[in-house]
């Protein structure tokens, strides 16, 4: 492989440097671009070809559906590790010994209260608010109860910040489910484990005590892990932004929490079982969804379906589609949604469409199959996502800060109108 490109613009010929990434992934320098030839960018709507960054954290292979946290397979991740130890992974590099993940998991603890004050914001919320909504807020509300902004420069202040969000995040989480089903808000226990915590602050009933089930925290722990990071996605991609202007951590977290909303992104949680639940009451007829997929003059899309990395399968899809054959049997749940999923993506799979398009279930098709099973609420979905994503957005956050990444600014192609005078209100 070459290691420069060569540019050829008006007869002028332009070189650039060539990068190759740890997993022989080729990128072309054009950090010079604009300097050597007097202005000429490129375009890229959506950035399908552009790089924002050289990132240590997460590889994914599309073509042949592989993902990798720090160069573990989320496969083995999935089946061997639990949530903080991978959250750990993400954030320092490498797996904790015991010493360390206990004192981790001890240090997030002592940072598991949230300031009372923060109940008197989320009262002002009407019950009807979206959780992620809610969320973003009261992420962005941290803030101003935990003032010291980031000293990137110092590991200890960067380790503190870590721990208190992973801290106080699921308390909110916990709040914003408790709030709208009228449930006094909860503290956690710390005696519990960090997943044991989440499931405890979000259902324990005031009347009697909550008794864990090993199959809810098996199946949360692992669905935590399968969202932990995802490389340069559009929620990640905005954490990294907003932080590149030297934004705190924590407002830079709303950001992305904002950003994972969307029903294009991690907002499809919800749309696929919302989705599910009109093709069953209508009488399971996944052939008129197809249909609605496939007509151009539809807006509607096969939620759950496509990627834009991906053109083979999401290799979570795959072990979340396993897991919630797993989870729906053990807790003797009997889902007519499961089965309608797998219809269509029978259906998806041999569709001609759908195979030149090289669109495959991901990571939303299954997930609320099983949140659902497991009592979570449709509209609390992608707070779930975003519980899960937390560890992998401060990753890319503390990577991005500690590599001093120039702010982020895109360039634009101008297609508007070219200088025009003034023209006075009586002569328009
Ligand atoms: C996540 O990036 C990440 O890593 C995200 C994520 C993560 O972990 O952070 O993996 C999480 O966001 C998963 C994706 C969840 N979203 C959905 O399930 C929503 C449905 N999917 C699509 O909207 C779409 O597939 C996207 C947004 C996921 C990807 O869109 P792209 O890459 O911009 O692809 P595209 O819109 O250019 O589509 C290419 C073609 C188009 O048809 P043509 O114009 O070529 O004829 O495929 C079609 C699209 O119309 N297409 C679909 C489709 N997805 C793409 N047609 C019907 N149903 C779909 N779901």
């Amino acid at each position: 492989m070459s290691d420069k490109a060569t540019l050829e613009i008006n007869g002028d010929k332009f070189e650039f440097p060539v990068k190759i990434g740890s997993e022989n992934e080729v990128a072309i320098d054009i950090k010079a671009l604009r300097g050597a030839t007097n202005g000429v960018i490129t375009i890229d709507p959506g950035y399908k070809n552009t790089g924002s960054c050289e990132s240590a954290i997460t590889f994914l292979d599309g073509e042949k559906g592989i993902l990798r946290y720090r160069g573990y397979s989320i496969e083995e991740l999935a089946e061997k590790a639990d949530f903080l130890e991978v959250a750990y992974l993400l954030i320092f590099g490498e797996l904790p010994n015991k010493e360390e993940l206990d004192k981790f998991h001890s240090d997030i603890k002592s940072h598991a209260v949230v300031d009372d004050d923060i109940k008197k914001i989320l009262d002002a919320f009407p019950k009807s608010a979206h959780p992620m909504g809610v969320l973003s807020s009261l992420t962005s509300a941290l803030t101003a109860f935990n003032p010291s902004s980031v000293d990137v420069n110092s590991d200890e202040a960067m380790y503190n910040a870590i721990v208190r969000i992973l801290g106080k995040f699921p308390v909110l989480v916990a709040w914003t489910m408790r709030k709208k089903h009228g449930l006094p808000l909860d503290y956690g226990d710390n005696s519990l484990g960090y997943v044991e915590n989440v499931l405890k602050m979000m259902f324990k009933s005031p009347t009697q005590e909550y008794e864990q089930n090993p199959i809810l925290v098996n199946a949360l722990d692992k669905l935590l892990i399968l969202h932990a990071d995802h490389e340069q996605n559009c929620s990640t991609s905005t954490v990294r932004i907003t932080g590149s202007s030297h934004a705190g951590l924590f407002v830079s977290l709303a950001a992305g929490i904002s950003a994972l909303w969307g029903p294009l992104h991690g907002g499809a949680n919800q749309a696929v079982l919302e989705m599910l639940e009109a093709i069953k009451e209508d009488g399971g007829d996944t052939k008129k969804y197809m249909a609605k997929a496939k007509d151009k003059n539809d807006p509607f899309r096969l939620m759950g379906f496509g990627h834009r990395v991906y053109k083979n399968f999401d290799p979570r899809a795959k072990i979340i589609k396993v897991a919630a054959d797993e989870v729906l049997g053990d807790l003797g749940v009997e889902d007519p949604i499961l089965d309608i999923a797998k219809g269509l993506e029978k259906e998806a799979l041999e569709d001609q469409y759908f195979v030149d398009r090289k669109l495959y279930p991901n990571v939303d098709f299954y997930s609320g199959i099983i949140y659902r099973a497991m009592g979570i609420p449709v509209e609390m979905f992608t707070v779930m996502f975003a519980l899960g994503r937390l560890p992998g957005w401060i990753a890319q956050w503390r990577e991005m800060r500690m590599r001093k990444e120039p702010i982020g600014r895109p360039r634009q192609l101008y297609i508007g109108e070219t200088y025009r005078a003034f023209k006075p209100i009586e002569k328009r």
